[in-house]
């Protein structure tokens, strides 16, 4: 399979559901529909994707692989930070959270490997009603990679 096709077509679904979000809150009873904007590079100044949008797009052309490895990391930056920020909760080998418990173990590690960009969404935004943090405005996204990059070697 064609890898950059892939992440055009992701990163297209991606700004697909941003529009839809436009158009839906555009939709509201005081404003009237717009009409979608043409879709500017990302990064440029006509962007105009959400922050969410943003993020996911950053993972998806700039730091994964065609394997859904995280490329470019420093792994060591990573265990520490990692350590600091991750392992209160999680455990120092990301043991300590069961997310099947119902059924075989699944830990940080494996979501890691297995669904990184979900991992991605729930480090950036977080998720409220499972009391875990968004870390957006508080880990620099350079090391939220490697953070992510060293989460793919835990068990
Ligand atoms: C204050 C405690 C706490 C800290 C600190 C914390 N988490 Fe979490 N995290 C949680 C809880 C609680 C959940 C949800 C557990 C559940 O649903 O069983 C969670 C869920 C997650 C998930 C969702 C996994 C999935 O597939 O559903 C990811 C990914 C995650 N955390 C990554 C991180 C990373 C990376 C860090 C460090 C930057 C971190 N967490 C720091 C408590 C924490």
């Amino acid at each position: 399979m064609n890898t950059w096709k892939n992440k055009a077509f992701i990163a297209l679904t991606l700004y697909g559901i941003a529009l839809g979000a436009t158009v839906v809150a555009a939709a509201g009873p005081k404003e009237p529909v717009k009409t979608a904007p043409v879709k500017p590079e990302p990064g440029s100044p006509g962007d105009t994707l959400t922050p969410v949008d943003a993020r996911m797009a950053y993972l998806v052309y700039k730091l994964l692989d065609k394997d859904g490895k995280i490329i470019g990391a420093d792994l060591k930056r990573g265990a520490k930070s990692f350590y600091q920020n991750c392992r209160p909760c999680h455990g120092e080998d990301g043991m300590r959270i069961n997310f099947n418990p119902g059924g075989q173990p699944e830990y940080i590690g494996i979501r890691a490997r297995k669904d990184l960009p979900t991992f991605w969404y729930q480090m950036n935004f977080g998720d409220e009603d499972r009391k875990m943090e968004a870390y957006i405005d508080e880990i620099p996204v350079d090391e939220m990679r490697d953070i992510a990059a060293y989460a793919q070697t835990l068990p």
